[in-house]
């Protein structure tokens, strides 16, 4: 039993395979926190906590005259209420007819379910495995009849306690929320680090770690999309917590929208975590009985360090986030043809990639953006998702039959929520596109955006993308989304609803998503957002996977894929082999680097594999025949990040078999130079009293190495006590090279 409930039924028990979360309706109903971090036997907890008063603190009346010390600003809460008297940063902000805007919850009671609940059109977390259990709370506001639902589940093999509100207006009149925070952790005088993670166009999810001081540290949207510049997720740290060692919290919003990630240290040294759709663009009215269902937010604990919260997090998000055929099935090598012909492309060229393609052991073929409307540089065409056949050479359909004929699957790109001026769309259905009335709004690339949230454009959308997979037998789609939303209005929605605009907005790309996700199941979606824009768990849902980063310099994505590896999984990042010189920085890499660093993503190509030297061929050929050998190690092992992008000299991370059978080590040199240093690491995921045998996964690696390493990494055994201790180091070169990667094997003898 993972939920356990006190006799009076006031004290509630979460436990989880290695924590515990606890808490209690006190005597006034308030329903305070007590305890989450590791497991702890004792029912006894809460004697052991105490809210110390700030001293004058606003007393409720009930205790007014005789408790002057209970003070709702002191005391962890689960849930609070704004206009009261916490005046830290509260979770539920609500303004009723008569204008007021106090809410006080207290405590009314409980109930237990079996499994994991779900959110009406809303991405959330789900079981097939029998692992949750539900705990709903229900706390009102006793004087309008305002009620709040928490939602947690408890996953408990998974470590993962998962969290969603449901507010239902059972007052006598209209309310109007203007905050609802999914998630609200309030955490005893501590000195924490707060990992958060910033980030702009080619440069997303950096992570920084700062120690949290007194105020408010906040990262946010306000785009209307999770965003390349902050994303909703976070990791609250002991400050002496590494990589491998220490405890730690880790948090990651279910959701696509703007938000808003708070974490207030009070004067006192409490420190209270929230995180939740943005309240300054967020308001919902809703009428007597009418409810409002706040998105999921996902929790967990670790004593193993980052890595520990990053690996609660990968497997949980592998097993009970992505959904469908491709949560476990192995995932197609693709080649998409953006960067190897941008929009300057015929039919002929497309089918002559693809098959050379296959000729190297892709499998799937992906036309991106250039083959609708008119549509031959971004400045026209988006809307218009009928082929362009006059480009193309033929139907899509033929064009669909073609790239299968030349030997892999078809797939394509759209950018559905987006709308360019110069369209038929736009010329046919102008109040459709995102505008103020009597405003010009602002193009970002050119494109304005549809109003998702209107059912009119949520319906034409899922007729023009079915029509087009259905006649092209596309099994793969590539969603994309270029822009910001700005300018918000929405000609469907009354003046005292357009605070619902960006809720709606994501409502209806959910509802796109997932009616199309029934209408073809074995369908592929991969997200994308000028890159990684929009990479949360809430778009992984239904794209299992989603396009990193516009940047596919492999020493560029060192760091933004070490970023997002803090909480998402390999299997959920895309990534390619790009041409050398690369696109975006010019630099040359050699082919293996750039293979090394996409294998721990989804692994794919995107250049024109036409204009590829046989030799060249043959190594990407060699390159994916890696990957699939080793596939399940680096997609489903345990992922260690032995040396950051900013060490002096290389990356290193490791992906560990979940049994302590065997690792690869991936390493990638930065910069070479004169004077040499070992590059140092403690492997980790291994059997102390095992051996192993330590190997280059490419033979000709060993030729390269200077004499001492080639007695290492040419086979020798070594236990794996010593790994872990000892450790190892970049193997050493006669003569170092820029950016050269090495991938070791290590495997029980
Ligand atoms: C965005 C995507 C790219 C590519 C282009 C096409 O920038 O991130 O991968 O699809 O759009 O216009």
């Amino acid at each position: 039993m993972s939920i356990r409930v006190s006799e009076d039924g006031r004290q509630f028990f979460l436990e989880t395979k290695t924590s515990s979360y606890r808490m209690k309706a006190d005597e006034l109903g308030t329903l305070r926190h007590l305890y989450y971090g590791e497991k702890s036997g004792g029912d006894d907890l809460p004697a052991l906590f105490h809210a110390v008063p700030r001293g004058h603190d606003a007393n409720p009346h009930e205790t007014g005259m005789k408790d002057r010390d209970y003070g709702l600003e002191s005391i962890p809460q689960e849930y609070s209420g704004f206009g009261g008297a916490d005046y830290r940063t509260t979770a539920l902000r609500a303004r009723f007819e008569d204008g007021t805007r106090t809410v006080r919850l207290r405590f009314e009671s409980y109930r237990i379910e079996a499994g994991k609940y779900a959110i009406p059109g809303l991405p959330a977390a789900y079981d097939d495995r029998g692992d949750a259990e539900t705990l709903v709370i229900t706390l009102r506001d006793a004087e309008t009849g305002l009620k709040a639902e928490l939602y947690y589940a408890v996953f408990e093999e998974a470590d993962v306690i998962t969290r969603a509100v449901k507010v239902t207006n059972e007052t006598a009149g209209t309310v109007t929320l203007e905050k609802c925070a999914s998630l609200a952790l309030d955490f005893p005088a501590r000195d924490y680090d707060l990992m958060t993670f910033f980030g702009r166009w080619a440069k997303e999810r950096t992570p920084e770690r700062v120690k949290l001081a007194h105020g408010i540290r906040a990262v946010q949207s306000l785009r209307g999309a999770s965003s390349l510049q902050y994303n909703p997720s976070a990791l609250l740290l002991a400050p002496e917590t590494t990589e491998t060692s220490g405890e730690g919290y880790g948090i990651a919003f279910v959701y696509s929208g703007s938000f808003l990630l708070e974490a207030e240290k009070d004067p006192a040294g409490d420190v209270r975590l929230q995180l939740g759709i943005h309240p300054d663009l967020f308001s919902w009215k809703l009428a007597p009985g009418e409810c409002f269902y706040a998105p999921e937010a996902l929790l967990t604990w670790s004593n193993a360090g980052v890595s520990g919260i990053s690996h609660h997090f990968h497997d949980f998000i592998n097993r009970s986030i992505v959904r469908g055929k491709w949560r476990d099935a192995e995932r197609p090598v693709l080649l998409n043809n953006w960067e190897g012909t941008y929009f300057h492309f015929d039919g002929e060229k497309l089918v002559a990639m693809a098959k050379a393609a296959a000729e190297i052991g892709v499998n799937l073929f992906v036309l991106d953006d250039g083959w609708f409307g008119k549509r031959d540089d971004d400045r026209s065409g988006l809307g218009d998702w009928q082929p362009n056949e006059a480009k193309i050479g033929c139907s899509i359909r033929e064009l669909g039959e073609k790239v299968r004929a030349a030997g892999t699957a078809f797939g394509i790109w759209f950018e559905p929520e987006a709308v360019s001026e110069d369209s038929d769309l736009f010329r046919a259905h102008p109040d459709w596109a995102i505008a103020v009335p009597g405003r010009e709004p602002s193009l970002a690339r050119y494109e304005l955006l549809l109003d998702l949230g209107r059912k009119d454009v949520q319906d034409r959308l899922i007729e023009d993308i079915s029509s087009v997979i259905r006649a092209s037998g596309a099994v793969y789609l590539k969603w994309d989304f270029n822009r910001s939303i700005s300018d918000r209005y929405s000609a469907a929605l009354p003046a005292d609803r357009q605070g619902e605009f960006d809720h709606r907005y994501m409502l209806g790309v959910y509802r796109v998503l997932e009616t199309l996700r029934e209408a073809f199941p074995e369908l592929l979606i991969e997200g994308c957002s000028s890159g990684g824009g929009r990479f949360d768990a809430g778009m992984l849902y239904y794209t299992p996977q989603i396009w990193t980063s516009d940047d596919t310099d492999p020493i560029e994505r060192l760091m933004i894929q070490y970023g997002t590896s803090m909480i998402y999984p390999v299997r959920t990042m895309g990534a390619h082999v790009s041409a050398s010189p690369n696109h975006q920085t010019g630099r040359k890499t050699p082919l293996h680097t750039r293979a090394v660093v996409a294998m721990s993503g989804t692994f794919g190509f995107e250049l024109d594999v036409t204009k590829a030297p046989e030799e060249e061929k043959a190594e990407m050929r060699e390159e994916l025949e890696t990957f699939r050998a080793l596939y399940g190690l680096l997609q489903f092992g345990d992922l260690y990040r032995l040396l950051p992008p900013t060490d002096e000299n290389c990356t290193v991370w490791e992906q560990a078999a979940k049994d302590g059978s065997r690792a690869l080590l991936s390493t990638v040199r930065h910069t070479a130079h004169a004077a040499r240093v070992l590059s140092g690491f403690q492997v980790q995921g291994l059997k102390d009293e095992a051996m192993y045998r330590v190997r280059m996964v490419r033979e000709k690696d060993v030729e390269k190495l200077d004499d001492t390493s080639k007695t290492l990494f040419d086979g020798r055994t070594v236990s794996g006590r010593a790994l872990r201790t000892a450790g190892l180091y970049v193997p050493v070169t006669c003569f170092p090279e820029e950016y050269e990667a090495f991938q070791i094997l290590i495997e029980e003898a």
